[in-house]
């Protein structure tokens, strides 16, 4: 729950980075076949406002929610926010040859599926599609689009399970696909990203099995979140202490592991792994951490907490409705 504060920041700095700002003339004029696609964009959705500025004797750069690259009169950015529309994403979409960043976001009574036109946007960095109403499968075509450094989808009802190809993205820096119908089990491809590999959120799915072996290769470096599934198995391959994480929420899932023998990195803040089937001790490596979060409730843990760190500046919420587990905060060993 707590390490949600990471991904709020996170995306309220990418939807800031992403509006568009007026464009300030004295540009080219917007392509006619850009033109073309926007107004059959516009004709695919009843709208009262959002649209209303693209009229035809306006030039298109001008119009709301739009950037052109001065130069070449392309739109390079498209985004429609919260507004009162209703639709589908239509074919044309994928006429925006040019376009960088995408975003639908927060409209709700935007459905169907996420058409394949979106594959011919090779250009794209940024592509989000969240809080919508949209349903069908994760395109495996979306692992084409090289150049992402985002990918959000969360807060749809997208179903079916997660493409491998999207694994391969070799730019991405975050990818969410939290709150939606995913299952499932994580593909082996995760072991793909080498370096630095993307934040992740699969949060709220139904995504199942143990995680793959390879994603003890993955060095993440802010951020994990696979709460509120049913993954099981052991997920310390996550840790380790060469690695670079910051954020661990494994919480209210089937994970079934012995606590004792993990070594955390350094790095570590925030490590929530609440309801789930953990059992042993809680490793004196904890003490050494500098955690703003920590909780391990819910589970089948024993012995005494150790003492140090911060592991007593918690209260007795991080620790209870375990197996046995005893010492400051809780009441003290027998
Ligand atoms: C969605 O559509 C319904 C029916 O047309 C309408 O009542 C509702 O206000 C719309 N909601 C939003 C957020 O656009
Ligand atoms: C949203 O649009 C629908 C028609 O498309 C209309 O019935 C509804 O009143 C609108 N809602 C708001 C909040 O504007
Ligand atoms: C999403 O669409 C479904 C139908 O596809 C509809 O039943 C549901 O009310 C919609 N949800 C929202 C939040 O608009
Ligand atoms: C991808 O990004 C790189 C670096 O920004 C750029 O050189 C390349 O042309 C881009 N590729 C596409 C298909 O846009
Ligand atoms: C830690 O990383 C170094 C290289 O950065 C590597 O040689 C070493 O095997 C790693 N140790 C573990 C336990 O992964
Ligand atoms: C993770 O990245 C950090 C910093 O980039 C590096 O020091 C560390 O060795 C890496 N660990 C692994 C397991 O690759
Ligand atoms: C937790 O501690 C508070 C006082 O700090 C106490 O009132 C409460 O009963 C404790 N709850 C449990 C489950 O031990
Ligand atoms: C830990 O998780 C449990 C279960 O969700 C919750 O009741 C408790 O308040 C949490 N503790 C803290 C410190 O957040």
């Amino acid at each position: 729950m707590q390490a949600s504060i990471g991904f709020v920041v996170f995306l309220s700095l990418y939807l800031f980075l992403s509006l568009p700002y007026p464009s300030l003339g004295a540009n080219a004029k917007c392509n006619s076949n850009d033109r073309k696609a926007l107004l059959q964009i516009k004709a695919a959705f009843i709208d009262r406002y959002h649209f209303v500025s693209w009229a035809p004797d306006v030039d298109c750069c001008e119009w709301y929610g739009l950037e052109c690259d001065p130069n070449t009169g392309r739109v390079i950015t498209l985004s429609v926010l919260a507004g009162n529309l209703s639709g589908q994403i239509p074919p044309a979409i994928g006429d925006l040859t040019d376009l960088q960043i995408l975003i639908f976001h927060k409209l709700s009574n935007v459905t169907g599926q996420i058409p394949s036109a979106i594959s011919k946007l090779v250009h794209l960095k940024q592509l989000i599609l969240s809080n919508t109403n949209l349903s069908g499968p994760v395109p495996s075509f979306l692992g084409q689009l090289k150049n992402l450094t985002f990918l959000d989808l969360s807060f749809n009802n997208l179903a079916g399970s997660i493409p491998p190809s999207l694994f391969e993205l070799p730019n991405l820096g975050g990818l969410r696909l939290d709150r939606n119908k995913l299952t499932g089990s994580i593909p082996d491809s995760f072991g793909n990203f080498v370096g630095t590999a993307p934040d992740l959120y699969l949060s709220h799915n139904m995504l199942s099995g143990p995680l793959p072996k390879s994603i003890g290769n993955v060095n993440f470096t802010l951020e994990i979140d696979f709460s509120r599934n049913n993954l099981q198995g052991d997920p310390s391959l996550l840790f380790g202490k060469n690695k670079t994480v910051h954020f661990v929420d494994l919480s209210r899932n089937l994970f079934e592991f012995d606590l004792s023998k993990v070594e955390f990195p350094d790095s570590l803040t925030n490590l929530d792994l609440n309801h789930n089937k953990i059992f042993g001790s809680l490793p004196n490596g904890l003490t050494e951490l500098t955690l703003q979060f920590f909780n391990v409730s819910y589970n089948s843990l024993c012995g005494q907490i150790p003492q140090g760190g911060k592991l007593q500046s918690f209260d007795n919420y991080t620790y209870f409705h375990n197996r046995c587990l005893c010492g400051a905060p809780l009441p003290d060993c027998k």
